[in-house]
């Protein structure tokens, strides 16, 4: 998150020269520039896209990718062409399928600069990349490529519950944690963790609710710090955590809201 590019790292030469720029162009630790290639195809630049793709790529330059600005030798922009690779081809076809690459059939094209994403993909919990494509949850085109705004909580949920119907709710008795967005609970590319979990154990919850032992009386006596009280909600979950994680049955199954439980038991 840390490491931004700077625009002078990012004009470079043309096609010939890819390979040997490729080495000196990390810009990050996670990503370096390295757009496709399409065999015997040239740069036309972006003005040449948008004779055709107006609707499409007329509003790129607000777009998060816009920031990188690629140019060919002669100063030309090739910002699409960094996704799609180069476009003679495809343009001397007059358009048409097959000539240019379509992200949303194969995330190489991201993989080639985003190479840490090949990997969070392989983990053993992972979208399937066969099934969802990387622009199900992320519009390169336009605006910001993560959907998230301060003012509409709603937005980054969106990108999940139009596939996840099951946890959108509304839920009679919801979970104020759906509120951070799914990605406090779930890594949406992959995790070691059953169902794409950012923590395999009762962590996940005790992160926002584990409690001052103070909130634990026994006879009246309040908890003090080291008596080994696990606090939760007024309750000591001691015992209860022995059972496993905080969602098995029995426990707080529904996690993600409930229609008939105020601690979603069920
Ligand atoms: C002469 C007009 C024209 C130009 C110029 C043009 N395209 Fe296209 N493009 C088309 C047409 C027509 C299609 C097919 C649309 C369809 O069948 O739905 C297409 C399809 C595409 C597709 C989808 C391909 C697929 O296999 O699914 C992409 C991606 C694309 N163009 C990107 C670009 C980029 C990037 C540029 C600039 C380098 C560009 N186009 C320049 C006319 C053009
Ligand atoms: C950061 C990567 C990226 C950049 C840069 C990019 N695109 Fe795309 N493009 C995609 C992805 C992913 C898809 C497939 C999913 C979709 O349609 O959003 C796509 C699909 C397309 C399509 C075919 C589908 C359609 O909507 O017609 C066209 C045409 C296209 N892009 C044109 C452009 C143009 C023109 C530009 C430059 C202004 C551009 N792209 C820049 C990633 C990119
Ligand atoms: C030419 C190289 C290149 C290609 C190709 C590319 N990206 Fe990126 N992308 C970048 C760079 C550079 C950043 C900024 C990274 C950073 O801040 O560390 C970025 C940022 C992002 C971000 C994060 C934005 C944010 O707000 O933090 C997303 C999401 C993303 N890219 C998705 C994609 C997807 C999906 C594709 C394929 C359709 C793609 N990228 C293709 C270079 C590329
Ligand atoms: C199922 C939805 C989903 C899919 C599919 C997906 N992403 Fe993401 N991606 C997200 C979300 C949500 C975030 C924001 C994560 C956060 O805020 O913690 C994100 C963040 C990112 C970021 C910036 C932060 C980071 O983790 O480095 C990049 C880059 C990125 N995605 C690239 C990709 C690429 C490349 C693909 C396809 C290979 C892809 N994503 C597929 C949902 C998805
Ligand atoms: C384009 C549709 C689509 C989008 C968008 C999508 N998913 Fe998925 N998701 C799938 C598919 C397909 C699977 C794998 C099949 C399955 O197990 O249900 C899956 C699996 C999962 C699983 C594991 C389910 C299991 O039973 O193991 C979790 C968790 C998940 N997605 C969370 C998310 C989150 C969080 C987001 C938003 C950042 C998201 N998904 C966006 C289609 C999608
Ligand atoms: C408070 C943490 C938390 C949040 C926030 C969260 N989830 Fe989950 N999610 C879980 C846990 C825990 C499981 C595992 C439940 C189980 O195995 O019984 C799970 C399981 C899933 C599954 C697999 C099906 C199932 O119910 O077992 C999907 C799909 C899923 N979550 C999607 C989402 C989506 C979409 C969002 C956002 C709208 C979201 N989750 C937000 C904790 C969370
Ligand atoms: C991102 C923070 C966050 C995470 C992670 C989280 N929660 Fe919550 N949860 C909240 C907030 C905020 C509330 C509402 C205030 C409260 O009751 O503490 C809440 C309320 C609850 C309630 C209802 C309490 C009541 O009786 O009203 C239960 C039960 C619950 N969470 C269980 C869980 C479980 C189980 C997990 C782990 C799978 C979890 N939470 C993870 C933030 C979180």
């Amino acid at each position: 998150m840390s490491t931004r590019w700077t625009k002078s790292t990012l004009i470079f030469g043309g096609a010939a020269i890819w390979g040997l720029l490729l080495v000196s162009c990390v810009v990050s630790d996670r990503t370096i520039v390295a757009p496709p290639k399409i065999a015997g195809a040239n740069y036309v630049g972006t003005k040449k896209c948008l004779e055709c793709h107006e609707e499409t790529g007329g509003h790129f330059a607000d777009a998060t990718h816009a920031k990188l600005a690629l140019k060919d030798e002669k100063g030309v922009d090739i910002s699409c062409e960094s996704c799609h690779g180069g476009g003679s081809v495809h343009v001397k076809a007059g358009g048409g399928k097959g000539t240019v690459i379509n992200p949303a059939k194969t995330p190489e094209a991201c993989f080639a600069c985003h190479l840490d994403k090949r990997g969070e993909f392989a983990l053993p919990n992972a979208h399937p990349l066969d099934n969802v494509a990387c622009s199900d949850c992320h519009d390169l085109h336009k605006g910001k490529a993560i959907a998230r705004t301060g003012a509409e909580l709603e937005t980054p949920n969106e990108t999940c519950t139009k596939c996840h119907t099951a946890q959108k709710g509304p839920f009679l008795f919801p979970h104020q944690a759906m509120q951070e967005g799914c990605t406090a609970c779930h890594n949406p590319h992959g995790t070691v963790n059953q169902k794409m979990l950012v923590a395999r154990d009762a962590n996940l919850c005790l992160r926002c609710h584990l409690e001052h032992p103070s909130t634990v009386s026994v006879s009246g006596v309040p908890g003090v710090i080291g008596d080994g009280k696990i606090a939760v909600g007024g309750e000591d979950h001691r015992s209860r955590l022995q059972n496993g994680t905080c969602w098995v049955a029995g426990c707080h199954e529904d996690v993600h809201g409930s229609n008939a439980s105020k601690a979603m038991r069920y």
